[in-house]
């Protein structure tokens, strides 16, 4: 090997070595793994007034409302849950179907009860559920 060959060689092993930690990271966590991806509420909780416009989904049992990365279903005359809207798997947004009373992840197929528990996959962990308090037209999610 002669002077010539030897930096050549010198170089391309260097720029190996000087790529390789960038294409090793690409494989680790993204921003939409389910590890990372925040599906809570903030401290202070969420206030929703069901005499708005905006809530007004809430007064049909069936309905939905999402605030911040929680859904909030009107499940019954008397009863509202609230869970992460957050999907475990990758972390799309699920939605609520009334007919199959059922939540429904529209990336890869994955199905929540109103519990928040997985009932079909790709998802292997529930959605996180938060506490409803009902106070006359104000829901409080904690
Ligand atoms: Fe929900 Fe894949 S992100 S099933």
């Amino acid at each position: 090997m002669d002077r010539k060959d030897f930096f050549s060689k010198a170089l391309l092993g260097g720029s190996v070595l000087f790529i390789a930690p960038a294409v090793l990271n690409s494989c680790g966590k993204t921003s939409s793994d389910p590890a990372s991806v925040s599906g809570g509420i903030t401290s202070g909780g969420i206030t929703l007034d069901l005499t708005t416009t905006g809530n007004a989904a809430l007064n049909t049992v069936g309905g939905f409302v999402y605030s911040g990365n929680v859904i909030i279903i009107r499940t019954s005359d008397t009863n509202y849950v609230a869970l992460s809207k957050v999907c475990t798997h990758q972390g799309c947004t699920v939605s609520y179907s009334k007919s199959s009373n059922k939540l429904v992840c529209p990336c890869h197929g994955a199905q929540f009860n109103t519990g928040g528990s997985v009932l079909q996959g790709p998802a292997s962990r529930s959605l996180s559920s938060y506490t409803v308090t009902v106070n006359g037209n104000t829901l409080t999610i904690s």
